[in-house]
């Protein structure tokens, strides 16, 4: 972001991209979008504001469709048994969602439908007939992903027909140059059909009034969303040929559904008038969403770089057509990260795949915690499993752990695991720099840089490590009454900077966070507002110290290597989740 602002007063709403349940999640999908949700989402918490996280499955479209020729399922086989994958791993990821649903719920099908409505009685949706790829070979009009061409924009000879990979632009099919059929390679016939058009031109200066009025968002963001109206917006075509999906209410059309990306953004919406329901008042959903209701409210969408048109264009202008909603207030694209220095890959099981990781004995706050550093918020990013190695056993465990570790076993050892009460002096430099790196944080985590603030974290624990190294406390415990009066002022210190290290941490660790404040026996109210100030007014006993941050041994890196590279294949879901 390119100015500073801090979180104003008011509601929160974070949205992470729904996730097309056509795959199990694989690293790449967690640090590009569910983690970096999380971690704001957990600040924003931690700061006191009323904050709700939404997220689900994308289950209409082509995606599904694909899976399921492919798999020999029905949809409904196919994306009840990923739903359940999806969200097991991200619950064990500790990915805080307040709903996180599916496409398919009722709920969702309504709302999309008066969606629809709504536009419609608006002005912005137009009739036509398309000539579209129809594949005599498999009897089926081909949706836009199953034909694939060269981008007429960079020539890449992949591209799909809904949207180019290398240059992101968004494609119709017939844009394609020397089509083909994805499922049988063969080349398409062009054959007529009715649909609906979203007349995407009529709202072209409002769309570029609000990106431009947005001068908190990313440069990149920006950029390539005026460089999408430059090049001129066509209406969009937004119904399908097609069973599976949100039917279309509208005579003439219901035999048709509507197109995936036009259903799945209105996810956000229906999810929240779920969890809204879900939780007895329902009509809460309005202090997000409401232009009037919500005015007060933010709106943080956190995507994949290859979802920033539909979020900074389409969504938008759906949202503009609609009338009486809020538009985001920001939209946080996140470039790739990438596996071994080349692009994770499913079909080449290039990567980590998540389904393993919960079996794999390796805590999850340790791959929040490599993962942080992987979240691609300026350019792409890459897994490696030297730097995991390294950064978790020199920095994770090796400064926090250590720092955190050696305070409280001292606690217990030599004193008792008491503290009394002790008076401090606030410019006491170590104090002083908690409290500088809380405020450093806050303007940080504020502008959604996670990466940078994890950093500052550590640097204050580094400072904590050099400070008991420093005054040497246990030779102070076996020296003079003075010398002892000093060793506990000094562990009081460090107590107060492991109390502080453990809330600021929270947002990223969030389970360590709290066993730590459990060993420590520290239960605040206000965790934020406490960073930096004594913890208590008298005698302070705290638990007895575990070891909450275990080196990875090179034979566990290995182990872990030969596991989670490894992807299942989908049938072998499907077969189990048939047998339970
Ligand atoms: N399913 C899409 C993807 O994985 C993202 C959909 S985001 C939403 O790329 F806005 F449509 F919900
Ligand atoms: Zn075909």
């Amino acid at each position: 972001m390119n100015e500073n602002e801090e979180i104003q007063p008011g509601r929160i709403l974070v949205l992470c991209a729904l996730p097309y349940t056509n795959a199990v999640p694989h690293i790449g999908n967690i640090v590009g979008s569910h983690l970096p949700a999380d971690i704001f989402a957990r600040y924003c918490r931690l700061r006191g504001k009323e904050t709700l996280f939404i997220g689900g499955a994308d289950e209409n479209g082509t995606p599904t469709e694909v899976a399921t020729i492919e798999l020999h399922v029905s949809p409904k086989q196919l994306t009840d048994a990923l739903y359940l994958i999806h969200k097991k791993i991200y619950n064990w990821f500790w990915i805080s969602y307040d709903n996180f649903s599916r496409t398919s719920t009722s709920t969702h099908h309504k709302t999309t439908q008066e969606f629809f409505s709504k536009i419609y009685e608006n002005g912005y949706i137009s009739e036509g007939v398309l000539s579209l790829p129809y594949c005599e070979h498999d009897k089926l009009f081909l949706p836009d992903r199953y034909v694939e061409g060269t981008c007429p924009y960079c020539q890449y000879s992949k591209a799909r027909g809904d949207q180019c990979e290398q240059c992101t632009r968004l494609l119709d099919p017939d844009q394609l140059l020397k089509p083909r059929c994805k499922i049988c390679g063969n080349t398409p016939i062009v054959k007529e059909s009715k649909h609906l058009f979203l007349e995407l031109e009529k709202l072209i200066p409002q769309l570029d009034e609000w990106i431009r009025s947005n001068k908190h968002w990313r440069i990149q963001v920006i950029s390539l969303a005026l460089g999408w109206i430059k090049e001129g917006l066509k209406r969009r075509c937004i119904t399908r040929d097609l069973k599976w999906g949100v039917p279309v209410p509208l005579e003439g059309y219901k035999e048709k559904v509507l197109y995936v990306w036009f259903d799945a953004p209105i996810g956000y919406l229906s999810f929240t008038k779920e969890w809204a329901e879900t939780n007895n008042m329902p009509e809460e959903w309005r202090n997000y969403w409401d232009l009037e209701k919500g005015k007060e409210a933010k709106i943080y969408n956190f995507i994949g770089k290859d979802n920033i048109p539909f979020h900074t264009i389409f969504w938008p202008a759906m949202i503009m057509a609609h009338g009486g909603l809020k538009l985001p207030y920001n939209v946080i694209g996140l470039q790739y990260c990438n596996y071994e220095g080349d692009k994770i890959s499913k079909s080449r099981s290039w990567g980590i795949f998540c389904e393993k990781l919960p079996e794999s004995g390796v805590d999850s706050d340790v791959w929040r915690y490599y993962l942080t550093y992987l979240i691609p918020e300026t350019k792409d990013s890459d897994f490696k499993w030297e730097d995991f190695e390294n950064r978790v056993n020199s920095e994770y465990v090796g400064n926090i752990g250590n720092f955190i570790h050696r305070t409280s076993t001292f606690v217990w050892k030599y004193l008792g695991g008491e503290l009394p009460a002790v008076q401090l002096n606030k410019e006491e430099s170590i104090v002083k720099e908690i409290f500088l790196t809380k405020k450093k944080i806050e303007e940080l985590l504020d502008n959604v840089r996670l990466r940078d603030a994890l950093t500052e974290i550590l640097s204050l624990s580094d400072k904590g490590n050099r400070y008991f190294q420093e005054n040497k406390p246990w030779e102070l415990i076996k020296g003079s009454e003075t010398d002892k009066e000093k060793c506990v002022h000094i562990i009081y210190v460090c107590t107060l900077l492991s109390i502080s290290l453990s809330i600021l941490l929270e947002p990223f660790i969030p389970k360590t966070s709290e066993r730590i404040l459990n060993q420590l026996n520290i239960n605040f109210q206000e965790k934020w507002d406490s960073i930096g100030h004594p913890f208590s007014k008298v005698k302070h006993k705290i638990n007895e110290p575990h070891v909450l941050f275990e080196k990875l041994t090179k034979e566990k890196v290995e182990m872990l290597k030969a596991t989670v590279t490894k992807m299942t294949p989908l049938e072998e879901f499907l077969r189990k989740e048939k047998e339970s």
